[in-house]
């Protein structure tokens, strides 16, 4: 089968033949139909992750596709299943053997490209809103790089739990992506002062910032917040780590809240699978409508991960092998 290997951090990725994995114990094997393309990816692939698997090492942490064979003793999941897994890494491949607690069955209102691009994005906008801001219904949400993964999966989890949402991204394209999602109004912050518009749109302030990117909007996003307004550190997609003056916090009796899904979820495996199972029951009962992702082929590994960390992927990316 066909891989993509890191063979040394920072380097262009490759791609190479290898032999077909094999499911042992309690193991299946998932025939790749896409591979989910995630920020997180780009950063271990640069060595710029906490954790630094030794190179080579084939790349890509989440996949959907087909159990192609399983291992011994595992019970209810057989070849021909549609399912999809997060797998640590190894996902860039044809195929990839995991776990069978990690597998879930995908939807049959979702294509493969929706469900390798789900796990990681809609479990941190449900953590994040309902495990970390306790966001009620009624209550406001500014989502930052609202085109972005974890911004298009916040706006639609925030919508489905009956929030105002406001979007917030770079261009016209990537705002329509946004509308398109339900966002009840949009802020450019290319051109628009973003504190003010937040404030407008808002009545005053914002309760909850959802923030993938920091850097310079950082500190405008803060100061858009109302009375218990709660900001919800999410990453730092523009390199930049903001510093942030705390008598913002003070004032109006706000929190900032760091949010590490990543971690959580490695560490209380049985509540992500409750966090998990929740989300698929909100995308059965047809709350949630996750976009189709674009669609690379897998030996443009390189090139989709280039687009995304250079602001041109609109959505998510998928690889097809
Ligand atoms: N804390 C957690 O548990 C957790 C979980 C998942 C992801 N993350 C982190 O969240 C961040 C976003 O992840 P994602 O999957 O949403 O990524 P993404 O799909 O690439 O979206 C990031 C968005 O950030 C905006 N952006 C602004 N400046 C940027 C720059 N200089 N370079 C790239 N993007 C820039 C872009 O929107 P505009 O062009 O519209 O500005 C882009 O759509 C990453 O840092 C990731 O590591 C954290």
């Amino acid at each position: 089968m066909r891989a993509v290997q890191c063979l040394e951090y920072g380097q262009p990725l490759s791609i190479a033949e290898f032999d077909d994995p094999k499911p042992r114990e309690g193991q299946v094997c998932i025939e790749v139909e896409a591979a989910g393309v995630n920020y997180v990816d780009a950063l271990i692939v640069r060595g710029e992750y906490q954790i630094k698997p030794p190179t080579p090492f084939v790349a890509g942490s989440e996949v959907a596709g087909r159990i192609c064979a399983v291992g011994s003793g595992v019970e209810g999941a057989s070849v021909g299943d549609r399912v999809f897994s997060m797998t640590g890494f190894g996902g860039f491949a044809e195929r990839v053997v995991v776990a069978l607690d990690r597998i879930n069955r995908i939807p049959d209102s979702m294509s493969a490209g929706q469900a390798a691009a789900f796990t990681q994005s809609y479990s941190t906008a449900l953590f994040s809103l309902r495990d970390r801001a306790h966001l009620a219904s009624g209550e406001s949400v500014l989502v930052l790089g609202g085109a972005g993964g974890v911004g298009r999966a916040t706006i639609d989890v925030a919508k489905a739990r009956g929030a105002n949402v406001i979007a917030a991204a770079s261009s016209s394209e990537k705002l329509d992506a946004c509308r398109a999602l339900g966002a009840d109004s949009v802020i450019d912050y290319s051109t628009e002062d973003l504190k003010t518009r937040a404030r407008e749109l808002s009545g005053g302030g914002v309760d909850v910032v959802v923030d993938p990117i920091g850097g310079a909007l950082a500190e405008q996003a803060l100061r858009a917040m109302g009375y218990l307004g709660r900001y919800l550190v999410i990453g730092f997609a523009a390199g930049e780590i903001p510093r942030l003056p705390l008598n913002q916090v003070l004032l109006r009796n706000r929190s900032i809240l760091g949010v590490d899904w990543g971690a959580w979820m490695i560490a209380n495996g049985a509540a992500q699978r409750e966090l998990l199972a929740d989300l698929l029951e909100m995308v059965e009962a047809g709350q949630l409508s996750p976009s189709e992702p674009s669609v690379y082929p897998l030996d443009q590994a390189e090139s989709a991960l280039d687009d995304l960390m250079n602001r041109r992927v609109n959505g998510k990316a998928v690889l097809v092998p």
